[in-house]
């Protein structure tokens, strides 16, 4: 049997929100089986996308019953882009012992209850704090726990600015049940890992990828089962200059003369001075403002380098994103528009709802498209074609990945073009 045959190339998608998992996956033939959120406005908008034909469950994860008897078959894939509020610097330091980070453990035990029919593939998405957050313990934990259910684990950096221009850098943790293919694994104890190959394939690879403070985090966990290596390249192709994405027409959501004075006046005098100086030249310059407390003041910080800041949800005073435009002689503002944000994750035709904040709060949320593709191209979907159909522990493939210290060849991860293996 070459392979499992292309119907089972099935996904749930949990912690869905507007669906730009499935947006990236959509491509390469994954059919989504399952996909689970708690918030109606996130539905709206999911299903604005992808229709309603009845496999978004509006529901808490933690009710395992519920999303166990909704789930047909045993998909290949899970997917959880968990809420990252207590594992980001606004979320207080709380970490797991939060209750929105937490309910990452409401898919673990949904995993567990899952049994014989557990994803082989499983893949978790969050902000970078995730690597430090609690003093590392937090990631410690969620690598253990998806260990004890078996699976082999990778974990990765990669940020949207490299396909986009949005700063997004955001951490991927892998996990391949045994008997899967995983390209040098690694199954040691903390205190052996010298020179073998996983180690020195991790240590070699480009930092922005496999970054010191997480490479030491993986070495220092000793997991169940062990760490594996994929092949994650960083693409080589330049990201284009955000004012490729902003619409620079004469729409009137531009702001009146006082509006923009008042963002001028609460710039640093360094970046005033740099405006200033375009506005006089008569230059043209495409860029973005969020507004930040510094020492007590309200201060609208410039981007000048064609790369908008990460995009939020639209909290308070600085979770919405300005645009800022120069262009002869005439310095213009407005909020960031919802077609801008869905172009700078990458799903420029996505749907919108008639509601700006809940388009804002959708894909403030939401994983950039290009990066679960990428994502995509070079781990899962291998993954999935080097995946034999009789289960995890019968196929030979499986026989040989269960030794100890197997070295399963690198698979073939030949990117092609404009593209540049690291690790
Ligand atoms: C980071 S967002 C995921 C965004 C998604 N990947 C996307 O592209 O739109 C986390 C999601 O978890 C959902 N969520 C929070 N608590 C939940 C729970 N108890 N059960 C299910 N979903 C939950 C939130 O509504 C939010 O949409």
């Amino acid at each position: 049997m070459a392979g499992i045959a292309r119907s089972n190339k099935t996904f749930c998608e949990f912690f869905a929100g507007i669906g730009l998992v499935r947006e990236g996956l959509a491509g390469s033939g994954w059919s989504c089986a399952y996909a689970n959120d708690v918030d109606p406005k996130k539905q709206q908008l999911y299903e604005g996308r992808f229709g309603a034909e009845g496999h978004f469950h509006l529901g808490d994860v933690w009710n395992t019953p519920e999303v166990l008897a909704r789930i047909t078959g045993r998909p290949f894939l899970a997917t959880a882009s968990f809420p990252c509020v207590d594992l980001s610097l606004a979320g207080h330091g709380r970490g797991f012992e939060g209750s929105h980070s937490s309910t990452f453990f409401g898919f673990v035990q949904l995993l567990e209850a899952l049994a014989d029919r557990r994803p082989r593939v499983v893949l978790l998405e969050n902000v970078s704090g995730f690597v430090t957050s609690s003093g590392g313990k937090d990631f410690e934990a969620a690598a253990r726990s998806l260990a004890d259910l078996g699976y082999w684990l990778d974990a990765f950096m990669l940020d949207a600015g490299w396909f986009l221009p949005q700063s997004r850098p955001r951490v991927f943790v892998v996990g391949v049940r045994d008997g899967l293919d995983r390209p040098l694994a690694a199954r040691r104890s903390p205190s052996d890992w010298i020179a073998d190959d996983w180690t020195r394939r991790i240590e070699a690879a480009d930092r922005r990828v496999r970054p010191p403070k997480l490479v030491d985090r993986m070495k220092a966990i000793d997991l169940a089962t062990g760490w594996t290596a994929f092949d994650v390249p960083v693409p080589r192709r330049k990201p284009p200059h955000v004012a490729e994405l902003i619409d620079l027409g004469d729409d009137p959501s531009w702001w009146d003369a006082a509006a923009v004075t008042k963002h001028h006046d609460m710039m640093s005098d360094r970046h005033r001075e740099r405006v200033d100086a375009m506005v006089e030249s008569g230059e043209t310059f495409v860029g973005t403002i969020y507004r930040r407390k510094r020492a007590g003041a309200t201060r609208a910080e410039v981007r000048f380098d064609g790369v908008a800041g990460c995009l939020r949800t639209p909290r308070g005073g600085s979770g919405k994103q300005i645009v800022v435009a120069v262009d002869r002689g005439v310095l213009r503002m407005r909020w960031m528009s919802a077609r801008e944000y869905a172009r700078l994750q990458g799903a420029p035709t996505f749907p919108l709802a008639a509601n700006t904040i809940q388009n804002l709060f959708g894909f403030g949320d939401a994983v950039c498209v290009p990066v679960i593709q990428w994502i995509d191209e070079h781990v899962l979907s291998p993954v999935f074609a080097g995946a034999h159909e009789d289960g995890d522990a019968e196929s030979p493939r499986a026989e040989r990945g269960r030794q100890p210290d197997a070295r399963t060849a690198p698979q073939d991860h030949a990117g092609g073009e404009g593209q540049e293996h690291v690790a």
